[in-house]
């Protein structure tokens, strides 16, 4: 069980970072609405405030575009402490967005905080969540169109601010291929809230930077973008929580759907599942992502060829792998699952998606194994989650090697994960 101490701990952060019905995922150096993170956040709230979890989602919404992305940033109040800020990205939505998306953990959530809603027997859970589920509906058919117009089942980042794991070395050689020049002026804010050596460095954002002028100059039409990018990568973490997403919006289709949503959205996880499944290397005993525009696989070892096994259910033998894979990743750390492993030449504790340990990823491969049978290592993984934040606190991620709190402190979705992992001990 967790402890009330931290738990009061971890209400406080959710508080401390309320913007008003949305949460910023933590104090300047993330001081807007995040998408992936707002998702997690609100499977934390509905641990103990089921209104304010369907809050966070509704908020997400207001951003959502008229072609059915919900962007990776909404900028609902301007601040200057963030680069880049919505000038950069110069996208044409009713209120202030980027124009890029992130991992659609929104349809996992929903499902969470419908089921929470029930639970508390709160009387407009269903209006409210039929209102969220066709938000997330045309979300995922927008991820079909503009991210898999070829069918090849996986859907395609085009930035890997996208992926969520920014620097992670999975995308080392795609991104190499991306000029650093800029027609935008970089004014790096990050760097000025925490150390530089755990942040990405000035190459990678000028690449990152270098993709955003790329974009913005197809006026963020998704097939200009497609036919234009100079970095598109079939991700199969991306592609994963999708699935998965999919599965539970299926879910709540049984009771708030037409007969046309389950049909779509069963063809829809089926493509996905279908896709995924063929990512698998024996060899490796993980998931791979593919680059399409070298047409190679993407062979670096990193947290996201676990992913999968939040969407899929593996045979015996893919099983026995994948545990005994990420036993070999956890041995010797202190705390895991770290997000490139200690024997990859790219390993770097304390560098962002590096090396250091994610709480929202461990949350999600630990769901994962316990989908897949492997109680004990998913146990295994919550724990050990829920040690490194009572030892260090809600820090943005951890060094696997030492437990030591890394990035930004008071960090939302560590928060979160630490309510929604407590529980289940
Ligand atoms: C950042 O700015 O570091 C973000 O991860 C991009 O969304």
């Amino acid at each position: 069980m967790t402890t009330l101490r931290m738990e009061e701990g971890a209400h406080a952060v959710l508080a401390r970072n309320d913007r008003g019905g949305y949460t910023v995922p933590t104090d300047r150096l993330y001081p807007f609405q995040w998408n992936w993170d707002s998702a997690f956040v609100a499977m934390g709230f509905a641990t103990f405030n089921v209104d304010r979890a369907y809050r966070e989602l509704e908020r997400l919404v207001e951003g959502q575009w008229d072609d059915g992305m919900i962007p990776h940033i909404v900028f609902h109040v301007p601040s200057d402490t963030y680069f880049p800020g919505p000038d950069v990205w110069g996208t044409r939505h009713r209120i202030l967005t980027s124009g890029i998306t992130q991992p659609p953990v929104f349809g996992m959530a929903l499902r969470h905080v419908h089921e929470a809603a029930l639970a508390n027997g709160m009387t407009d859970a269903e209006v409210r969540t039929r209102a969220l589920f066709q938000a997330a509906l045309h979300s995922h058919r927008w991820w079909l169109e503009a991210r898999d117009p070829d069918g090849l089942g996986l859907v395609s980042i085009l930035h890997p601010w996208e992926s969520g794991s920014d620097n992670s070395p999975a995308w080392d050689e795609a991104l190499a291929r991306v000029p650093t020049t800029t027609t935008t002026t970089i004014r790096r804010k990050d760097t000025g809230h925490v150390d530089a050596a755990m942040r990405p460095r000035d190459e990678d954002y000028q690449r990152f930077i270098h993709l955003v002028d790329v974009y913005r100059d197809c006026d963020w039409d998704p097939k200009r973008q497609w036919a234009k990018a100079p970095f598109k990568v079939a991700d199969v973490q991306m592609t994963a929580i999708l699935a998965r997403a999919t599965a539970d919006l299926m879910h709540l289709a049984e009771a708030l759907g037409t007969d046309e949503d389950r049909a779509g959205l069963a063809q829809m996880r089926r493509r996905l599942v279908d896709g995924l499944a063929r990512r698998w290397r024996p060899d490796l005993s993980r998931f791979v992502s593919l680059d399409l525009i070298s047409g190679a696989d993407i062979e670096a070892p990193t947290q996201a060829g676990f992913i999968p096994l939040v969407a899929l259910a593996l045979d015996g033998a893919q099983q026995s792998a994948i545990t005994a894979e990420i036993g070999r990743w956890l041995d010797g750390m202190v705390v895991g699952v770290p997000s490139t492993p200690a024997f990859s030449p790219a390993f770097e504790p304390k560098r962002y998606w590096r090396g250091p340990v994610w709480a929202v990823i461990n949350w999600l491969i630990a769901d994962g194994l316990r989908l897949n049978g492997a109680e004990d290592l998913a146990r295994r993984v919550e724990q050990s989650t829920v040690q490194a934040i009572e030892n260090a606190g809600f820090c943005e991620y951890f060094d696997p090697t030492t437990g030591e709190g890394l990035g930004g402190d008071t960090f939302s979705w560590t928060a979160a994960a630490y309510l929604a992992l407590g529980r289940r001990r």
